[in-house]
């Protein structure tokens, strides 16, 4: 059974030893070395918590649920609701009914633009978006306005990578229909003042997204103090298993929303002639989902409840500083951004090198990184760069590991250069 989580464990150290024994993938070897696992923002490892929590499942607890009057059934339901209280405690809500379960944060953002927005859109709309969105955060959207006829309106960041109030105050208008924004940035680890961001669309009267994918991992979240509409974010960046993701939207605007994709479970009668719909959360979760991934999600997310959000921050806070303080010792690195705030991800690139051949290099040392456009491609096109490494970190990273690749980096300059 899920452990109910505290809402936050007391504060204290994290003791990454501890907890890197937690993670099997930790001690395997890649290339023959030690894995560097520097690349959490894309997903995290899983801790033995969550791949027992999946194995059990199938071995004791696995059947369809909401469909059978059996036992096994019936336990499964049990423990899928329990998941569902689990990620509402996690976020802050005090109604489980506002806790969508989907496949990922981008299914969680399309869900919103299709089933939120589409409706309410006209043509000459606008959508208002960050510049430093990932692409699950601009396309929906954007498929949506090409439908109805209406437009994106990016806010600029300035050249440290934030985005200031006043530019979005400044592209608030009557036609503006949403605000979706980033919590933390993929690329440049910027954390975004989204308390005051919601505050002001509020006050317009404009429905605000949160892409939490970034920052769920990170930082503690309370959608009650946050004052936004919508909050994506994935379990699979939460050291929860790939295939599910989480949508939390205030529940009378999901009452109010019609049913997106259509099937079993999410129905009340069904006719030829006519259907009428479940209750929320389940109007929005049609077909069989992932029954073990959720549940497994719940105790990822009592596991990070159980290490206390605050502490993860203040240990990645760390690694941060690390990273920024040694890796521009790096001859020709330049650290992409300086936001004033930043969470666990620090961009990079070396005059005269690609950054697919960074990563490479670092490969054969056993080093992970991601390379690339980190699916933002228009925020790499407004840094003037078509490419960036990155690397990102987790409960489990150390700055052993990050004094590691800034030596590796060090020897591939001198060798490769
Ligand atoms: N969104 C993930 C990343 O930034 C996949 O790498």
């Amino acid at each position: 059974m899920t452990a109910l989580p505290v809402r936050e464990a007391p504060s204290r150290a994290l003791d990454v030893a501890a907890i890197r024994a937690q993670f099997p993938i930790l001690a395997t070897r890649m290339r023959g070395r030690p894995l560097i696992y520097l690349d959490s923002a894309a997903s995290a490892q899983k801790p033995r918590a969550v791949i027992d929590a999946l194995a059990r499942f199938y071995e004791r607890d696995y059947a369809n649920i909401h469909r059978g009057v059996y036992e096994l059934s019936q336990r499964a339901s049990d423990l899928h609701e329990q998941a569902r209280t689990t990620v509402a405690r996690f976020v802050g809500a005090s109604d489980a009914r506002e806790i969508v379960f989907v496949r990922n944060a981008t299914e969680a953002i399309n869900l919103v633009a299709y089933a939120f927005l589409e409706p309410r859109l006209e043509p000459g709309d606008e959508i208002l978006l960050s510049e430093m969105e990932h692409h699950a955060n601009i396309v929906p959207w954007q498929l949506v306005a090409e439908r109805r006829g209406a437009r994106l309106v990016p806010v600029p960041i300035t050249d440290a990578g934030e985005l200031e109030l006043e530019a979005i105050a400044e592209r608030i208008g009557p036609r503006t229909k949403m605000l979706a924004v980033t919590w933390v940035s993929n690329v440049l680890g910027t954390v975004n003042p989204v308390h005051e961001i919601t505050a002001l669309a509020r006050r317009r009267g404009v429905p605000v997204l949160i892409d939490a994918a970034q920052a769920a991992p990170h930082l503690p979240i309370d959608v009650g103090a946050l004052g936004a509409d919508f909050l994506a974010f994935s379990a699979h960046k939460v050291y929860g298993p790939s295939g599910v993701g989480i949508l939390w939207a205030r529940a009378e605007l999901l009452e109010a929303m019609p049913p997106w994709q259509g099937g079993g479970d999410m129905i009340e009668r069904v006719s030829f002639a006519r259907t009428t719909f479940n209750r929320i959360p389940y109007r929005f979760e049609a077909g069989t989902p992932d029954i073990a991934g959720i549940h497994a999600t719940g105790v990822a997310l009592s596991w990070l409840l159980g290490l206390g959000l605050e502490t993860v921050r203040r240990h990645e806070e760390e690694l941060v500083g690390c990273a920024l303080e040694s890796l521009p010792r790096v001859p020709g690195l330049r650290i992409i951004g300086a936001p004033r705030a930043r969470a666990a991800v620090v961009s990079f690139t070396i005059d005269g090198m690609h950054p697919q051949d960074i990563g490479t290099l670092l490969d054969l040392e056993g080093i992970a990184v991601r390379t690339g456009h980190h699916c933002a491609m228009p925020l790499h096109e407004r840094l003037g760069l078509s490419a960036t490494v990155r690397a990102s970190f987790g409960v489990y990273s150390t700055p052993a590991e990050v004094t590691a690749l800034t030596e590796a980096l060090a020897r591939i300059v001198a060798r490769y250069r």
